[in-house]
């Protein structure tokens, strides 16, 4: 009689000896929560393509961080969507703006809390790109102009970072951005304020959800010129470089679940943290298939954000978070 000659089913067979040997897990160390905010009074209104996500005013602001402290969560990261738009992006880096009186706002109430400011223009500017547009002077055509961007978003940085941001997260793939935004901290004395780049950043679909929340799409053209092509690998190693030479202090893939191989090759070539950002549409995907009954909901977030640990990410950004502390408490 034949028989298997190795038995791997032998360490499977109870769920001790499973927890024993289990290689991964995530905490409510690893997870940063997402909030968007908006001024006004009185505004707590769910984006209607992520239920559960919403977007607040200061004055409402106060429930939404004492659930999220409750929960264990030490780190947001946080969206403005102003109250006007010019072809600068002027309210990105006003003193009055959303991200920079959200900012004070938080960290009065919540000293601990690290609040990571998302640095980019494409909320703030009237034509939502994320950086800005000029006409080349010989073809006349519109581009956008990558070293004008960078003296724009570094203001933008240091005016939330003096709000009192614990990190910066800049968002817009310019080329440059990292050194441009690490200078300008550095100049004004914020030697320790650590760069979170969204170093991997492709052209994805996945973003669609979140620039209905944000009011941040494209008037005209996409985002091609800047933010990555899905087929590249090898290009995200050299995205990733780029910033790792001019100073960024943790890498973010993005999306995240189309891109486990990204993650992966990110973490095996740089030793710099790994962040992996769960973004709308793969939020928007699980919580309509949950709603129509075809999934468990927590079993598919525990199993997705436990590949992204597994994949390599130390930290991961997702609008689940609230929920994964829950369910990591037991509730
Ligand atoms: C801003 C920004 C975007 C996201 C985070 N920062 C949108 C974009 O690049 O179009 C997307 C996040 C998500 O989909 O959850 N540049």
């Amino acid at each position: 009689m034949s028989f298997p000659i190795v038995r791997n089913r032998r360490l499977r067979t109870s769920g001790a000896l499973r927890n024993l040997v289990r290689e991964h897990a995530y905490t409510v160390n690893d997870l940063i929560y997402p909030l968007f905010v908006t001024h006004g009074t009185g505004i707590k209104e769910e984006i209607p393509s992520m239920p559960g996500v919403y977007h607040y005013s200061l004055d409402r602001l106060q429930e939404e961080l004492e659930e999220t402290v409750g929960l264990g969560i030490q780190a947001i990261l946080l969206f403005g969507v102003p109250e006007t738009k010019d072809a600068q992006g002027t309210s990105a880096f006003e003193d009055q703006g959303i991200v920079q009186e959200a900012t004070r706002f938080i960290k009065e109430r919540y000293p601990d809390l690290l609040v990571i400011a998302d640095t980019c223009l494409c909320q703030f500017t009237d034509h939502g790109h994320c950086g800005m547009i000029h006409h080349h002077p010989s073809t006349g055509r519109a581009e956008i102009d990558n070293d004008t961007s960078l003296e724009l978003l570094a203001r933008t940085a240091v005016s939330q970072a003096k709000a009192g941001a614990d990190i910066i997260a800049p968002s817009n793939m310019m080329d440059g951005y990292v050194h441009a935004i690490r200078t300008a901290l550095d100049e004004e004395g914020f030697h320790h304020t650590p760069i979170m780049a969204y170093s991997v950043k492709y052209a994805s679909a996945f973003y669609g959800p979140f620039r209905d929340a944000a009011h941040s799409a494209p008037q005209f053209g996409d985002r091609k010129t800047y933010q990555m092509d899905p087929a590249n690998a090898r290009e995200a190693l050299r995205e990733a470089d780029s910033d790792v030479v001019e100073g960024a202090d943790m890498l973010i893939v993005k999306p995240a679940l189309a891109y486990m191989d990204i993650i992966r090759s990110v973490k095996d070539n740089f030793d710099l943290p790994v962040v992996a950002y769960n973004v709308s549409a793969e939020y928007s995907m699980v919580k309509a298939a949950a709603a129509n009954g075809w999934i468990d909901e927590k079993a598919i977030v525990t199993e997705t954000l436990t590949g992204f640990k597994r994949a390599g990410a130390d930290m991961i950004i997702t609008y689940h978070a609230k929920d994964a502390a829950r369910w990591q408490k037991g509730e």
